[in-house]
């Protein structure tokens, strides 16, 4: 993922939102030359402490928010740009949560998004099926059969790029999305 994140994250500019932070591993790739100040948000306590401690050492100014992303609390239009890195596995409502970055950024603003998705390949996409209820249990409500992409494009998501690749084999295809409002 290092090389992943630090092309996607590295295209971030202006006003910065990041959703699902985690525990800030994407923090040192913001482009100090690009970047004004970073917004991140996690809905997880725990994480929320690890990436207090990774905010302080980032090359931007980073502000922690605990939200989850169906509940953003930015106004209309604020955002140059949403990073959001393996989030959308877990999030409880994808649509909602899309609809939210959508809403927060600006009119030409970018949604980089990297996540694992569902496979294309439909034996794939059934063995994916019967796994998932195990991966929500046992790993924090991931969900590895959920289709992103189609999702991005229901939020209302245009000018849509993204690049595959597979990493851990054909059952978990990695997609990173570049979009704009
Ligand atoms: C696999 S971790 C990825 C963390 C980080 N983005 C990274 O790339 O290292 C998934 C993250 O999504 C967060 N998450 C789960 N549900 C969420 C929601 N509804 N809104 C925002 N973040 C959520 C989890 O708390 C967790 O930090």
């Amino acid at each position: 993922m290092e090389p992943i994140r630090k092309e996607l994250v590295g295209q971030a500019k202006g006003l910065v939102l990041e959703v699902g932070a985690g525990n800030g591993l994407n923090f040192a790739y913001y482009n100090p030359a690009l970047v004004e100040r970073v917004e991140a948000t996690e809905p997880d306590s725990a994480m929320l402490r690890y990436a207090r401690t990774r905010a302080t050492a980032a090359p931007v100014p980073i502000k922690l928010t605990q939200t989850p992303v169906e509940q953003l609390p930015f106004a209309d239009e604020y955002f140059d740009s949403v990073v959001c890195t393996l989030v959308f596995c877990s999030v409880n409502d994808p649509l909602k949560g899309l609809q939210e970055i959508r809403r927060v950024l600006k009119p030409g603003g970018q949604l980089l998004l990297v996540e694992h998705v569902r496979a294309r390949v439909p034996f794939n996409a059934f063995i994916q099926d019967l796994i998932t209820p195990l991966t929500r249990l046992f790993l924090g409500n991931c969900h590895w059969n959920r289709n992103t992409e189609q999702t991005v494009q229901a939020a209302g998501f245009q000018e849509i790029t993204r690049e595959r690749s597979m990493p851990v084999g054909e059952l978990m295809p990695l997609v990173t999305i570049q979009a704009s409002r």
